[in-house]
Formats: C-alpha cells, structure tokens, sequence
C-alpha cells in the first residue's frame, strides 16, 4: 500500500484494456482499490470490463492519451487520483530496417511511447496526490537493440531519462517506469504476426528462467513501484536475465 495511504486507492491505468495493463487492473481491483482504464478502443475497454467481473470498483474511459484535447478530457474535473500508470504502446510498422522504415510509423511509436507520457504528466500530474505516483513501461529493447528495433530502442531509453526528470519536477509525486522483457501479449500480434509462438519459445529457451515473461509478472513489479513510498526516478528491470545473455 502506498505510504501514508489507508483504504482502497485510485488508479487509472492508460493501456488497462489489453496485456500488461489489464493485469495490473486484475490485481488491483482483487485488492479493493478502485480503477479506471483507459484505451482507444471502446469495444476492447467493454471486454476487459467483462473480463475483469464488471465490478462496480472499475471505471473505463476512451481516449487517444496521443492526442492533446483526449488527454485533456480524460482528466478534466477528475477527482484526485493515488497513482496513473501507463501501458500504452503502439508500434505498428516501426519493427524495421532504416531501408524500409516507414517515418509515418515512427513518429507514430514515438507519439505513443513518449509524447502519451509528457501529456499525461502535464495533465495527470495536477489530479494526482501529493504521496501519488506516475509509472511508466520501457522494455528491454533499449538494452539489447535487435535489427529492426532501432526506434523501439530508441523510445525506451527515452522514456527513462523522462521518468528520471518528471521524478525531479513532480517531486514529491514519485515517477517511476518499469522495463519488461518478452511477455506474452497481444501486443507481439502487431510485432511478429504468425512468427509470435516461435519467437517467444526460442527467447524462452535462451533466458535463465527458462520462460518468457508473463502480463501478471509485470503488474507484480507495476503494483511494487507505485505501492513504495520511497522508491522514485527509478528503472525496475523484470525482464527474466535477458540483460545477462
Ligand atoms: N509485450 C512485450 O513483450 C513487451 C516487452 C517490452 C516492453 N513492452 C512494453 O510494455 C507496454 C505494455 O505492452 P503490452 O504488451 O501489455 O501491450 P498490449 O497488450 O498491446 O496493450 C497495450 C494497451 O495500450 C492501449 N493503447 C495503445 N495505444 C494507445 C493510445 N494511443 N491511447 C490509449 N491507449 C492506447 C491499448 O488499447 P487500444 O489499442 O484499444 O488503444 C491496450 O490497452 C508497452 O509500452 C510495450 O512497449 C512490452
């Protein structure tokens, strides 16, 4: 539980609907908080909602966290919230070669990845109390860049420095970011297409733990940087030893 906290908290988590994010929302509600999700899709934020039970603890909100005005609205009039944590990613199309990399693509992963985040700091920031928390996740692209991952590299190491400077700008309010490695998600449709089930086993077979990452070993490490009062500015990498190979 977050230090000076009693009772349930407030929690809205940006890519709540899918992976990582839904996980989080899972494990928070099973512990009596209340919690928004939000994502582009609405169809998908109703699945999740039935997913999670429909209780009455949870909330959904639709927006592009992209796009300037969504932002805006998603906190407009919100009453105050403990922690924002953000699982949003969208990298269609940026998995590639400099020959054949689409800049459209790009800018879009780095929208979604870096400009999301700066949005929803400045908007989210002023909803947030004073023992609150912003989280973010990178990924192990930016410790081991693969071909074709130049600008997933690129945003994750950005990201980092940028919960490094929001924890000194929004002090006391902590920003931390979590770094996952390969996790089984929705997410590795848009990465690897049919290629996904072979990828994943192959890392498997290389990482110390003998598995890829699971949605639930993130929340794990999600719901530990928002919960500890004395953790900020700070990169927790649960990535299974992928550094380490
Ligand atoms: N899975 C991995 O192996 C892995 C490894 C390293 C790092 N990561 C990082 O981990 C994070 C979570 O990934 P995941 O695997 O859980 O992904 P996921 O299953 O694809 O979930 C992404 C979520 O973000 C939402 N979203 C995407 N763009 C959005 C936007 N512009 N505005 C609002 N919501 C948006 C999606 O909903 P809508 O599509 O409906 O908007 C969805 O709920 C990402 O930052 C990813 O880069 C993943």
């Amino acid at each position: 539980m977050a230090e000076s906290v009693s009772g349930p908290r407030r929690a809205m988590i940006i890519g709540g609907s899918s992976g990582m994010g839904l996980a989080l929302a899972r494990r928070l509600i099973g512990a009596g908080d209340h919690v928004i999700i939000v994502g582009r899709n609405a169809e998908r934020l109703a699945r999740a909602r039935d997913d999670l039970g429909a209780p009455k603890r949870l909330e959904t909100f639709a927006a592009d966290v992209t796009v300037t005005s969504e932002v805006e609205a998603l906190f407009a009039g919100r009453s105050l919230l403990d922690h924002i944590v953000c699982t949003a990613a969208d990298v269609t199309g940026a998995y590639e070669l400099l020959p054949a990399l689409d800049l459209d693509a790009a800018r879009h992963a780095i929208d979604s990845k870096i400009v999301a985040p700066i949005l929803i700091a400045k908007h989210g920031a002023p909803r947030l109390a004073a023992h609150g928390s912003l989280a973010f996740v990178s990924g192990i692209a930016a410790y081991r860049p693969m071909p074709r991952g130049t600008v997933v590299a690129t945003i994750n190491a950005a990201l980092e420095g940028l919960v490094r400077a929001l924890a000194i700008e929004l002090a006391p309010i902590r920003v931390n970011a979590v770094s996952p490695g390969w996790v089984d998600t929705p997410i590795w449709a848009a990465v690897a297409g049919d290629r996904k089930a072979d990828l994943l086993a192959s890392m498997a077979a290389r990482l110390p733990v003998g598995r890829v990452g699971r949605p639930e070993d993130i929340a794990d490490a999600l719901a530990f940087v928002i919960g500890n009062g004395f953790t900020t500015g700070t990169v927790l990498h649960v990535d299974g030893g992928h550094r380490l190979v």
